[in-house]
């Protein structure tokens, strides 16, 4: 237990506080926290989120700005933005632009699932049209790459008739499959900023229980 009493005692790492009229909990274990603890947490928590949690979102994407590729001729900050770009020149609306912007955030960091990875930063702030799309997007995606070799290529068939097939196809078509030209000239992160600020403003909804039922349906299968 050496490590844990230098860390106590030194606070060598004692975190400063988003504002100067903040306390920290003073206490490590969670079994020790105590009402009027988890209550301030709260009521800070919800000031911190309000300020912060739209520019960590942000953060994720940036930075990435300067990672090489490994094969494409941009890399997939890049990609990210000239998606935005095209889907903000074709005049849909913010939300779409946003969901574009970070539709492939976690495309390095957890591969496999990406999709799920943005359905989950963005979920509480966006449409269930949205939602789906990122998390089928990548399975959608399948139909434009005949030979990717051992690609399920029309997987996506399974949702056929499905509310948010339609938009789903038409995002991975217009706006994904071909973003990656190193010559488009794509509008500014700055362009974006207060866009994703806007997104992240919106009063929350908790997608939790939708996720437990989901997994229910499917362990019950
Ligand atoms: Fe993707
Ligand atoms: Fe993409």
């Amino acid at each position: 237990m050496e490590h844990e009493s230098t860390m106590t005692t030194s606070r060598t790492h004692l975190s400063p506080l988003a504002r100067p009229e903040w306390r920290h909990v003073d206490k490590i274990a969670l079994e020790d926290f105590q009402p009027e603890d988890w209550q301030l947490l709260e009521q800070q928590r919800r000031v911190y989120l309000a300020e912060h949690q739209a520019a960590q979102a942000l953060r994720l994407l940036t930075a990435s700005k300067d990672d090489p590729s490994f094969g494409y001729m941009v890399n997939n900050y890049r990609h990210c933005l000239q998606s935005a770009t095209m889907v903000l020149s074709d005049g849909r609306d913010e939300e779409d632009v946003v969901v574009a912007l970070l539709h492939d955030v976690g495309f390095t960091t957890c591969p496999l699932l990406h999709g799920d990875f943005a359905a989950a930063l963005m979920g509480a702030y966006i449409s269930d049209r949205n939602y789906w799309m990122l998390q089928h997007h990548a399975t959608f995606q399948n139909v434009h790459s005949p030979h990717l070799p051992g690609v399920k290529q029309h997987e996506r068939d399974l949702w056929k008739g499905h509310s948010h097939y339609d938009w789903t196809a038409e995002f991975v078509a217009k706006y994904d499959q071909a973003a990656a030209d190193p010559d488009y000239p794509c509008e500014p992160i700055e362009t974006f900023v207060p866009m994703v600020r806007r997104i992240f403003a919106r009063k929350p909804v908790d997608r939790r229980t939708t996720t437990l039922e989901t997994q229910a349906m499917k362990d019950t299968r």
